[in-house]
């Protein structure tokens, strides 16, 4: 009698595994033994233990300054229990009395408990269609588990806003049966906090007083830097059943929506939400279709190993991106992502796409369409956007036109070699794009120029009659957005991202006794990004993220069940910015924290300059990403 069997649904079943265990394996509703982990101490108790913490660690969501006012706002709190087909969970919001906007933060808090056995599941919150989180949850055990995410939505704050409030849809598809018993309870709230008093009449981003009209040497307005004046969701209009997600079926699927932005638009840019599941959750390990066919394999996972998501507006390819690899809490060897979830898998990162440069094309008043597709994908993507635009406060229109542009090439070869169950499949991609247009707006006349270049790398290999595998992936990703005088050419700001993301997973399966198997598997995967922000005359700021995992364990596996297995991660989180630094190291072993150590440091001459700067106005910029890791003091 298996004595330890976690909950388990997502394995990369290696190729021989494939023929042996294909359709089960694959089939939506594996059987599964509902029992406590592999490794969980022998004493404890099922089902009435205390339900255990699980975390992402992450930098905190930023403290609010001291001595603002403060509100939480609890817009819903609901049992998803069989919610699969059903349209999303919705809770009535309305903005805080006691704490108007200008904010000086929000956080979205959503808190999840669930005991029992249940699959990993995707979920998203939205306000009137527009996306504030995309999460996946963590796989529970009998005795319960819980946790939070916790969001900065600051930049959301023109939707937050609206006096008359909105509906807000949390939307989580869930089957309970007798076997999958676990009821996700999710709770979800807004906390607001205010501009403290030093801050005060510093103004929101409407605030116009004062703005000269063609000044000689313009600056970027201080709103530039602040959230949106208006925020339009890129997702299906209605929330039916389907929820307001696109869901992508393949390469040719694309989707949008026609949208009508106000011709005092001066800056545009699109923020993307995307998470793969079903047949590409592992895209990135995904064999190519000839080495399925050559091998009679039955599974769906095919199209090989690269995946891109592309953003159009009307016919010109304005922005593309490699999503970031997220695996989630059952994925590859659950027991790796207990108690610490996977990079990303509370909180899936976004992606932003400066197309301020096509305001040209999008400013005259008519409707245009803003279309999103995935190369290479398979079913099925869930995919949609928000389009944050900053609008002029001092005129009812800007003039604007697209400058340089021609249409971004992908670049890619592949390298395929098979030998029955063996195979080596190598994808090297390069996508480039140079685009720029300028925009007449009461701030002067400005060239945006948008550089972008993506490369990456994608390996996958068989060896051992097929029996080994090894994933690689290398997706580098850098974007330039220059902005100048259109008159001097002199350049007034600059925006620059780099962002990394190797993966690595290797894997080996062996037989073992009585149609049982074990696969062993180290796996490491990190994602940086580097951010550097000039505004000429205003500010300088840089800001670096490291945040990686390593994870090294075996489990043996019966049908989709595991039987025993023990596992290790190590977590290494490193935030830095000009105002200091937050790094957090955490090891788990066998679905317990045993070291985890914090830690934090300020720079005094920083916290000076930046105290002086958040009394003024003029740092506005500085004001709203530096205050708040200030008071954190
Ligand atoms: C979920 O909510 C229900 C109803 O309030 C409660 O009975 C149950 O104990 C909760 N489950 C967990 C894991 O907290
Ligand atoms: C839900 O809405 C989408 C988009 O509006 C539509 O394509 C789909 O057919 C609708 N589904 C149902 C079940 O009504
Ligand atoms: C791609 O998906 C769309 C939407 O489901 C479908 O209409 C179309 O036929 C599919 N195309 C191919 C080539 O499968
Ligand atoms: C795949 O199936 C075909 C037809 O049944 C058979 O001829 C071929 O040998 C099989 N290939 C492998 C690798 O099993
Ligand atoms: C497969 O992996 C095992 C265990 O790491 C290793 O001993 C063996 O050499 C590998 N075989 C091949 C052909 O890569
Ligand atoms: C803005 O600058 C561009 C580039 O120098 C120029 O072509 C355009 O005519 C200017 N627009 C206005 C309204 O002055
Ligand atoms: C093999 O599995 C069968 C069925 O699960 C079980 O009855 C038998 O005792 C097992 N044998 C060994 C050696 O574990
Ligand atoms: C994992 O790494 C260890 C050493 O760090 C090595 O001994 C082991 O063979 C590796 N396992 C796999 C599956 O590659
Ligand atoms: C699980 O594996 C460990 C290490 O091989 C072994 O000591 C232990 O007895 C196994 N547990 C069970 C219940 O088989
Ligand atoms: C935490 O600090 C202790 C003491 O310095 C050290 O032994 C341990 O390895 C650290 N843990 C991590 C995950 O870095």
């Amino acid at each position: 009698m298996p004595p330890h069997a976690p909950s388990i649904r997502r394995l990369l079943v290696l190729p021989h595994l494939l023929l042996l265990l294909v359709i089960p394996a694959l089939a939506d509703v594996p059987g599964r033994f509902p029992s406590p982990r592999p490794g969980a101490s022998a004493g404890a108790g099922v089902g009435n233990a205390p339900a255990q913490e699980y975390l992402d660690p992450t930098y905190p969501a930023p403290r609010p300054p001291p001595w603002a006012p403060s509100c939480v706002v609890p817009v819903l709190s609901y049992s998803f229990a069989n919610t699969y087909g059903a349209p999303p969970a919705t809770g009535q919001y309305a903005p805080p009395a006691g704490c108007p906007a200008p904010w000086s933060l929000v956080v979205l808090s959503f808190s999840a408990a669930i005991a029992g056995d249940q699959y990993d599941r995707v979920a998203a919150v939205w306000l009137d269609g527009a996306e504030l989180l995309r999460t996946t949850t963590a796989e529970p055990t009998p005795d319960g588990i819980r946790w939070t995410v916790r969001k900065d939505v600051t930049r959301h704050s023109s939707l937050l806003r609206s006096p008359t409030g909105g509906v807000i849809s949390v939307m989580l598809e869930n089957l309970v049966n007798d076997q999958y018993t676990g009821i996700y309870n999710v709770s979800v709230s807004l906390e607001f906090h205010g501009a403290p008093a030093y801050l005060a009449g510093a103004g929101s981003s409407s605030s116009s007083a004062g703005i000269p009209r063609n000044p000689p040497t313009p600056t970027l307005p201080e709103s530039y830097f602040q959230p949106a004046d208006l925020i339009l969701p890129i997702s299906e209009a209605t929330s039916n059943s389907s929820g307001f997600w696109f869901r992508i079926q393949n390469s040719t699927d694309s989707r949008s929506k026609l949208v009508t932005i106000p011709s005092n638009t001066y800056r545009a840019v699109l923020e993307v939400f995307v998470s793969p599941h079903s047949n590409d959750e592992f895209w990135y390990s995904n064999p190519p279709d000839i080495y399925i066919r050559e091998n009679n394999l039955t599974t769906g996972r095919g199209n090989a190993a690269y995946r891109e998501v592309v953003v159009r507006v009307d016919s010109y390819l304005a922005g593309s991106f490699v999503p970031f690899p997220v695996i989630y809490t059952g994925g590859i060897n659950p027991l790796f992502w207990q108690p610490v979830a996977a990079l990303g898998a509370f909180n899936l990162p976004t992606y932003d796409i400066e197309l301020t440069p096509f305001l040209g094309v999008l400013v005259d008043g008519g409707a245009h369409e803003i279309a999103l597709s995935v190369v290479d994908g398979i079913a099925e993507w869930l995919v949609d956007a928000n389009l944050h635009l900053w609008l002029d406060p001092a005129s009812s229109s800007v003039s604007a036109a697209l400058g340089r542009y021609s249409t971004p090439r992908l670049s890619i070869t592949r390298r395929y070699s098979t030998w029955l169950l063996d195979g080596s499949f190598e994808i090297r991609a390069k996508r480039k794009s140079r685009v720029s247009g300028w925009v007449k707006s009461s701030f002067g006349n400005l060239s945006t120029e948008v550089e972008t270049e993506l490369e990456a790398t994608s390996t996958v290999e068989f060896t051992n009659e097929g029996r080994n595998k090894t994933v690689r992936l290398q997706a580098k990703q850098e974007a330039e957005v220059t902005v100048r005088s259109s008159e001097t050419g002199k350049k007034v700001g600059k925006v620059e991202t780099e962002a990394k993301f190797p993966l690595w997973v290797e894997m080996v399966t062996e037989d073992g006794e009585n149609g049982t198997y074990v696969m062993k598997v180290n796996l490491t995967h990190s994602l940086r990004v580097e951010t550097g922000v000039e505004a000429e005359g205003l500010f300088e700021r840089e800001t670096k993220l490291a945040d990686e995992q390593a994870a090294e364990g075996w489990m043996l596996v019966r049908d989709h069940d595991v039987l025993n297995g023990s596992a290790a991660t190590t977590q290494s989180y490193r935030y830095s910015d000009d105002a200091g630094r937050y790094e957090r190291a955490i090891d788990t072993l066998d679905g317990a924290v045993f070291s985890d150590n914090v830690t934090e440091s300020y720079r005094a001459l920083d916290v000076v300059a930046a105290n002086a700067c958040c009394r003024g106005r003029r740092c506005r910029g500085m004001v709203a990403a530096k205050c708040p890791d200030i008071a954190a003091m």
